[in-house]
Formats: structure tokens, sequence, C-alpha cells
């Protein structure tokens, strides 16, 4: 296509957070046409951020996907993208979606077939391959350094409480407050498929139980889950998601000719920004390196992902502009990454048990799932509506929530409301 990429946001928390750091460096081959979201304060909000710009606002996504533009970002609830990807594609938009792809089967068989059908960009907003340590594994395994990959560990876990009446405003119902611990699982595996493009074939799910943190601020979901995923060439993932305090996000992986990992911290001065490798040197001598590699991504003054936001948005932007070359993660890498805390889940409903990833590359496999509408969101799972923790779902008591409301409601009075 021509000219700059005429963009659509949905969301005005995640989603204009985003376009800023994204429009610093791709402002020269984009431009932000239109912003939606329901809630009005926050659209008003963001209206007073941009006066003058020609942006045009809207309360209402029926109106928004009528607007003349190409893409669209997709920043509106973590479990809802699927049903909005497919009517954006269905309507000749590309489509940058936020993790995670899709929240049932019925929905990923849609999405997939939408893809397909409409033959328009789509790629899974899973920035944390792009952290300066995943993208140099990513190399690494590419140049065969690490030889075969025989197990890796990743672990996303992230202690929000603090902040949860910003991520959820006190609604029970918020999706947040029913993700169940595997679901939110890109962060973690993402970065290790990405850089070895290997598949999951088969998972089996832990999870921890529901605990005091979880109650105190509303959410119904167990603390954290764990996963062990095999993959196609029989290597094996350790993938831990959840809320856990101090927070862990570590990425390591071990091959037929040693290992490389990042810093196991988040700490500023190092964790993803970290990068050691222990491996086999051309003469059979072990090589160590050890490089801090967060000044190497440009921008990441502006993106707290150090730089990965920009890379992730900005392989999207130029696959759109036909730069066959661009990394992006399309749909079916984006569902190799999503169902497996899927399945995971399935799992450990079932008392821990192993069960097959589906892939649904293959169109047999998509008609064994095209009616699956399993889940824990109530609008979405039909009769086939599961419980967020596995242990049942704890009564929490309506003060919870409206303690949490309070709160949000009180930041947005101050003016200090500044979103996740
Ligand atoms: N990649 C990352 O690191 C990262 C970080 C934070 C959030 N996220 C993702 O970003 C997304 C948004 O998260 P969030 O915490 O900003 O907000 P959220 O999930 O609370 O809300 C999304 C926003 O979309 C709006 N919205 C939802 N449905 C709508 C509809 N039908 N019409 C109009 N507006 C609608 C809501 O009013 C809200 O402002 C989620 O998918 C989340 O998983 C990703």
């Amino acid at each position: 296509m021509n000219g700059k990429v005429r963009v659509g946001v949905l969301g005005v928390k995640r989603g204009t957070g985003l376009m800023e750091y994204s429009l610093d460096s791709c402002g020269s081959k984009m431009e932000v046409v239109a912003i939606c979201d329901k809630w009005i304060e926050g659209l008003e909000k963001e209206k007073e951020k941009h006066p003058d710009s020609g942006i045009v606002f809207y309360p209402d996504f029926d109106d928004f996907i009528n607007h003349d533009m190409d893409a669209v970002v997709l920043a509106n609830y973590g479990n809802e993208h699927a049903p909005f990807a497919v009517r954006c594609l269905n309507r000749g938009l590309h489509v940058y979606s936020e993790v995670t792809a899709c929240q049932n089967m019925k929905e990923a068989v849609e999405l997939v077939e939408a893809v397909e059908r409409s033959g328009k960009i789509y790629a899974l907003a899973e920035q944390y391959c792009f952290m300066p340590a995943p993208r140099k594994m990513k190399e690494y395994y590419g140049a065969g350094k690490l030889g075969e990959l025989e197990l890796a560990d990743c672990e996303y876990a992230h202690d929000s409480s603090d902040a949860w009446h910003r991520l959820t405003f006190g609604d029970p119902d918020h999706w947040r407050n029913r993700a169940y611990s595997t679901f939110y699982c890109t962060h973690s595996l993402g970065p290790i498929l990405h850089a070895t493009g290997l598949r999951p074939v088969s998972v089996t799910g832990y999870e921890s139980s529901h605990n005091e943190r979880r109650y105190s601020v509303g959410a119904k979901t167990a603390a954290f889950g764990l996963s062990l995923i095999t993959l196609d060439n029989g290597a094996i993932v350790k993938a831990l998601n959840g809320n856990l305090r101090g927070g862990t996000l570590w990425y390591a992986m071990y091959g037929s000719k040693g290992k490389m990992e990042s810093a196991r911290s988040i700490t500023k001065d190092g964790g993803v920004g970290h990068f050691s490798a222990e491996l086999d040197g051309p003469d059979g001598k072990e090589v160590r390196e050890s490089l801090y590699l967060s000044g190497d991504v440009s921008a990441s003054d502006y993106d707290p992902y150090g730089g990965a936001e920009h890379v992730c948005f900005g392989q999207f932007i130029d696959r759109v502009l036909g730069d066959e070359t661009a990394d992006v993660i399309g749909v079916y890498e984006a569902l190799d990454m999503t169902l497996p805390g899927l399945f995971a889940y399935r799992s450990i409903l079932q008392g821990g048990v192993p069960l097959d990833v589906p892939d649904l590359r293959d169109k047999r496999q998509r008609e064994l799932y095209r009616n699956d509408t399993l889940c824990t969101d109530p609008k979405a799972a039909g009769d086939m509506l599961v419980p967020a923790c596995s242990k049942g779902e704890p009564d929490i008591a309506p003060e919870v929530y409206e303690r949490i409301r309070r709160k949000f409601l009180e930041e947005m009075e101050k003016g200090e409301f500044k979103p996740e």
C-alpha cells in the first residue's frame, strides 16, 4: 500500500499508551485516525490530550469500524479479542491484536478462518518476544548456536494487587477477575516459541489455590499456574504464569550445544536487558558471554519494555506496507502461544492429565472444536462455563469490590489515574 497506514485504536487504556510509544518510532509510516472506547470519561480524557489532531473519537464500536482506515489495534478486554478481530478482518482491515488471541476454541477456529478468508495481516502484539534478551535468543537459535532445544524455562508472574483498582475498576465481572491462572500465558511461552519456531503438541497443567491476596482485590482465580508443555521436537517447556509477590520475568533455554538465558530478575539493571550464554564454540571449547542489551534498542526511554513495543508494532506496520520479511506473529503462531494456556486449564480441571494442543493449521482439527465454547466467561461459554478457579470460585463479599471501586474513583477525581 502507498502512504501512511491509517490506524484506529480500540481501548483507551492500554491502546492509546501503546500508540504513544509507537508513534514515536513509526510516526513516518502510520497515523492514528480514530479512537474508540465505550468508557466515556476515558474517551473524553483522550480527546483533551489530542486537540486539533483530526482524530475522530467513537464511543460505539459499530460506528468506529466504519471509519475510513487501514488497520485496527485491538486493546479491548483481554478475553474478547477474537470476535472483534473477526469483525475487523471481515471488513477488510488489518489487525494488531493485544494478547491473548482468543478465550475458547470456537473463537480460535473462527479467527483462523477469518484471517485466511480476508487475506489481511493479523499480528499478535506479544512484544515480550521483542525484548532484548528474547531477541538475542532468537538470533542465536536461528544461527544454530544452541543446537536443538531440549528444555526451556519461562516465567511471567506479576503481583499487580496494588494496581487492581486501575485494572478492574472494582467491577466483579471484569475479565481480569475471571482470567484463570494459565490463561494469560503468552508473555511467558511466546518468546520461547518465537525464538525456536517450534510448536506445542501437548500440555499438563497445575495451579495453586486461591489466597487472601487474590480475595482482597476481588480476583476469583488461583494465584498462579504452571504448565509443562511438550514441543514438536520433544523438548519440554516449564511455563509459570500468575500473581506472585516479588514477581518474575525470566527465559532460559538449554540445547544440545549449551544454554542461554535472561537474568532471573525484573530489576532495572538485569532482567530482559541482560543475556548470558554458555555455548560450545567452533573449536569445542565453551564460550561464555554476558551482554547488557537494553541500550541497543532505540527509544527505550519511552517504552517500559526496553523498546519491544516499537519493534513489535513497527514490524506489523512494515508488513502492512508490503515488507514480507517483517517479523510478525501471525495467526497460527498466535494460537500456538495462546492454546497451551487454554488446554493447561482443561488439564487442571481434569486433575492434571496431559492433553493434546490442537493445531488449527489442520482443517480436520477445526471440526473437533468448531462448537467448543469452554471458558470462564459467562457471556461466551454458554453451557460450557467452567469455574475461574479449579478448587471452586470463592464467594467474595460485595464490600471488597466497593472498596476497589472507591479507590479507582478517588484516583480519577484527583486526576491521578494512570492506566497500567
Ligand atoms: N502486551 C502487554 O504487555 C499488555 C499490558 C497490559 C494490557 N494488555 C492487554 O491490553 C488489553 C487492554 O487492557 P487494559 O488493562 O488496558 O484494559 P481493560 O481490559 O480493562 O479495558 C479495555 C478497554 O477497552 C474498552 N472496551 C472494551 N470493550 C469495548 C467495546 N465493545 N467497545 C468500546 N470499548 C470497549 C474498555 O472500556 C476499556 O477502556 C487487554 O487485552 C490486555 O490483555 C497487554
